[in-house]
């Protein structure tokens, strides 16, 4: 597992074109649709939503708010990641109400936690809860990117976007939503040159020390 983990993650690179011949299987997709679930967040609030983008006109026109990045028309599938604006209380007892249920376990046990989360989201203003849910959809790229380099499927995140633009393609906002990423999915281009870059990475004593 660790070889195949490490030659996979030396395979990927951000594609920069793709097969437009290739489509994803249902089945590949539903597998991503479970990895994307079981991505981790704070408290498990998973304060996100992810849309397939497979209209192929709203396609042409998220490309033309994305530096015109190719991608997003080759790709087999375009998920944008998307995070909630806002954390109301509502969303919070469903959250505890899933895991009550979910876990079987009296109200009573939960309560705790239930009291805890409101308290500390309602410690929050409006921009920190912005900030904080945004991250959350970093998370579940780096876990589909790493997924899609173990299952052998091509991906490139993207942040060369209007995030304004496509919240308004999209009617992102009315639905309580911020577009935060793109992330495309298919098969690289047989001519695509990136694939034969070498990877540029900082030296590890760079990035690690030992305190
Ligand atoms: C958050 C994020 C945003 C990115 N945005 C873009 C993008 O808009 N277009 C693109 O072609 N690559 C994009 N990339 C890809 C990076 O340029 C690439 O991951 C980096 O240069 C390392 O190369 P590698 O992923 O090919 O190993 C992005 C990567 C990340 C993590």
């Amino acid at each position: 597992m660790k070889i195949e983990l490490l030659k996979a993650l030396q395979w990927r690179y951000a594609v920069k074109k793709y097969d437009p011949g290739f489509k994803l299987s249902e089945d590949d997709k539903e597998t991503l649709e479970t990895i994307l679930q079981l991505t981790p967040s704070s408290y498990g609030l998973q304060p996100f939503h992810f849309i397939w983008l497979e209209d192929q006109l709203l396609r042409e026109e998220t490309k033309k708010i994305a530096w015109n990045q190719q991608q997003i028309v080759d790709a087999s599938n375009v998920i944008i990641l998307c995070a909630k604006t806002n954390l109301d209380t509502d969303f919070l007892d469903t959250h505890v109400d899933n895991m009550r249920d979910t876990r079987e376990m009296q109200e009573e046990q939960i309560k705790g936690f239930r009291a805890h989360l409101h308290a500390a989201i309602g410690a929050k203003d409006a921009d920190t809860i912005k900030v904080w849910n945004d991250k959350q959809a970093y998370i579940a790229l780096g876990q589909v990117l790493t997924a899609c380099a173990l299952l052998q499927l091509d991906a490139t995140p993207m942040e060369g976007f209007d995030p304004l633009a496509l919240d308004q393609l999209l009617e992102l906002d009315q639905n309580g939503l911020r577009s935060i990423l793109i992330c495309t999915i298919g098969k690289r281009a047989a001519d695509d040159q990136y694939q034969h870059l070498k990877k540029v990475r900082r030296a590890k004593k760079e990035l690690f020390s030992t305190r």
